[in-house]
């Protein structure tokens, strides 16, 4: 059976569209922001000013209330059209590398969830309620280097983020006729892969700053 048969769409008109659009949302804006906030987070190497006025300080876009919008109800959409989906699971009869990769998309998006509820609770909700209104370089490098915690579960979740995002783009290229043939469905593979150590240089990069930088401060209270 054909990746393309890992999406079993919906017969129905009104599936069909919901189908097609929890998937397009979780490319753009979702699949974009999310290689994009990967990125600024790199910032981490500049300390604690460049990165706060990227990341996490009011203004900065990846903390701008329009930017939330854009992106937290594509999120909504995609993990409501990603859950139906986990349902609807069907993973017997497929050849074991496809089966396999199909089982870690799912397996990454239920890793993804639990990881997204606390990185945004953490870093977003908290600290906006803090006396500082919003999440210090301070608190999350010293986080990151005196709490081995916080630290693996960054570094897992990157890791599930770029699988799930990488391996995303290559299932959704089969839908969208970028993988028409075995030749474009390799070369589609081959640029996932590619995509995949991307992500993880920028993702890991960027908690390897963060953790570098938290020897500085001193052990966190809470
Ligand atoms: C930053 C967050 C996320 C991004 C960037 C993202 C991105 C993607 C992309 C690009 C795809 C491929 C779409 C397609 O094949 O048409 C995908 C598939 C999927 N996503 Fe997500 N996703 C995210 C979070 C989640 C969450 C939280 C869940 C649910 C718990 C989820 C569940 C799924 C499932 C089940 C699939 C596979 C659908 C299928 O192959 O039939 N995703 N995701």
């Amino acid at each position: 059976m054909s990746e393309a048969a890992v999406h079993d769409q919906p017969a129905t008109t009104g599936g069909l569209l919901t189908s097609r659009l929890g998937s397009v949302v979780a490319l753009f804006p979702l699949g974009v922001w999310t290689t994009w906030h990967l990125w600024e987070n790199l910032s981490s190497w500049g300390g604690a000013e460049a990165w706060e006025e990227r990341v996490s300080k009011p203004g900065a876009t990846g903390a701008s209330t329009i930017v939330s919008i854009v992106v937290f109800l594509p999120l909504i959409l995609h993990t409501a059209w990603g859950l139906r989906r986990i349902g609807m699971m069907k993973p017997n009869g497929y050849k074991f590398f496809g089966n396999y990769k199909y089982m870690l998309q799912r397996l990454s998006a239920l890793g993804l969830l639990g990881f997204l509820l606390a990185h945004v609770t953490l870093a977003r909700i908290k600290p906006a309620m803090s006396a500082t209104g919003y999440e210090t370089f301070e608190d999350i490098a010293a986080h990151m280097h005196h709490h081995p915690p916080t630290l693996v579960v960054y570094l897992l979740g990157v890791l599930g983020t770029a699988y799930h995002l990488a391996n995303g783009v290559y299932t959704a290229s089969f839908i969208y006729g970028l993988a028409a043939s075995p030749r474009a469905a390799k070369r589609m593979q081959i640029l996932s892969l590619l995509f995949f150590g991307v992500l993880l240089v920028f993702g890991w990069g960027a908690v390897a700053g963060l953790f570098q930088a938290g020897a500085q401060f001193a052990p966190p209270v809470d």
